[in-house]
């Protein structure tokens, strides 16, 4: 189906009566933030998250590790003492080489597995039902020269729009400290609102054909807002280093553009839970209109099994 079909025949009506997303509903709605002060049950971090909460697990001493394992990477990696001016210190070609290589060690590394699993478990989740995709680091750089396709500032997206796995929850950590221009940015006000997307016709299979055919190929890396919203709309989140968010992959989110001229490093992964797909626990889909669900992205945490 075409992005226009879908635009006139299933563009379901929006909350606030239809036309695009206004600054006044944009602003009416705050983000819900909880702060546990325990672990936290699978079931009763479903409840929040898909109901559009945004939980933050604070100063997690597993995390805490975790932050420091990823930090003595990312220097080893990059070859500078503050990786956050790392721009500054290196030639752009070096600094984009050597991101991509600490990116791929967090990505291969043991400790970085197991301290990931030990902060789950911190935060409550039952990781004998968990599966999760990649232990992601990202860097936002500020610097059009030093951005890549995966080292940029990410537009305003949900992830289910790609996954179109509605039970799953992204995770997100600083590795140094974030500002509120260089950092997350969510969309509460559009938590149940649908926007103009292009999920129905995005398709992975054909990414991955395309990205082997040509390496800096157009194709998108994942569906995207056809709405005009602007991230400097977007509810920025600041959070220490220590501290770990769980929200829902159904939340429109974007990067803030960093201009700050410092690098944003941060880390995440997204999980869903075995219990939350036999409970029927997932997010509503207000504008997902993906063919299919990619659930063969997730593994489980602990074997390695597919969730397919
Ligand atoms: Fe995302």
């Amino acid at each position: 189906m075409s992005i226009y079909r879908f635009t006139l025949l299933a563009r379901p009506k929006r909350a606030n009566g239809g036309g695009a997303p206004t600054e006044k509903n944009l602003a009416s709605d705050a983000l819900d933030l909880r702060y546990p002060s325990s672990s936290q049950n699978d079931r009763d971090r479903a409840s929040a998250v898909f109901s559009g909460a945004v939980v933050i697990y604070r100063a997690l001493p597993a995390m805490l590790e975790l932050v420091e394992c990823i930090r003595d990477i990312t220097r080893q990696a990059l070859k500078v003492t503050d990786p956050c001016l790392a721009e500054s210190l290196l030639e752009s070609p070096d600094f984009r080489h050597r991101a991509s290589s600490a990116r791929k060690v967090v990505r291969e590394n043991d400790d970085v597995a197991s301290l990931y699993r030990a902060v789950l478990r911190e935060a409550g989740v039952d990781v004998s039902a968990a599966f999760y995709d990649h232990f992601k680091l990202r860097f936002q750089p500020s610097n059009e020269v030093s951005r890549t396709r995966y080292m940029r500032d990410l537009p305003v997206h949900r992830d289910t729009w790609g996954s179109n796995v509605h039970a799953q929850i992204n995770w997100w950590a600083p590795i140094w400290p974030v500002t509120t221009d260089r950092t997350i940015g969510m969309f509460p006000a559009l938590w149940d609102v649908p926007v103009l997307n292009t999920s129905a016709d995005w398709s992975y299979p054909e990414f991955i054909r395309q990205l082997k055919a040509d390496k800096n190929t157009a194709y998108p890396m994942l569906p995207y807002c056809l709405d005009s919203l602007s991230p400097s709309d977007a509810v920025p989140v600041v959070v220490e280093p220590g501290d770990i968010m769980a929200f829902s992959g159904a939340h429109l989110h974007c990067s803030i553009p960093n201009q700050s001229g410092i690098v944003r490093i941060s880390t995440e992964t997204r999980t869903v839970s075995a219990h939350d797909l036999i409970n029927l626990r997932s997010a509503k889909n207000v504008d997902c209109n993906a063919p299919a669900s990619q659930f063969d992205w997730f593994r489980h945490i602990e074997t390695g099994e597919s969730l397919a």
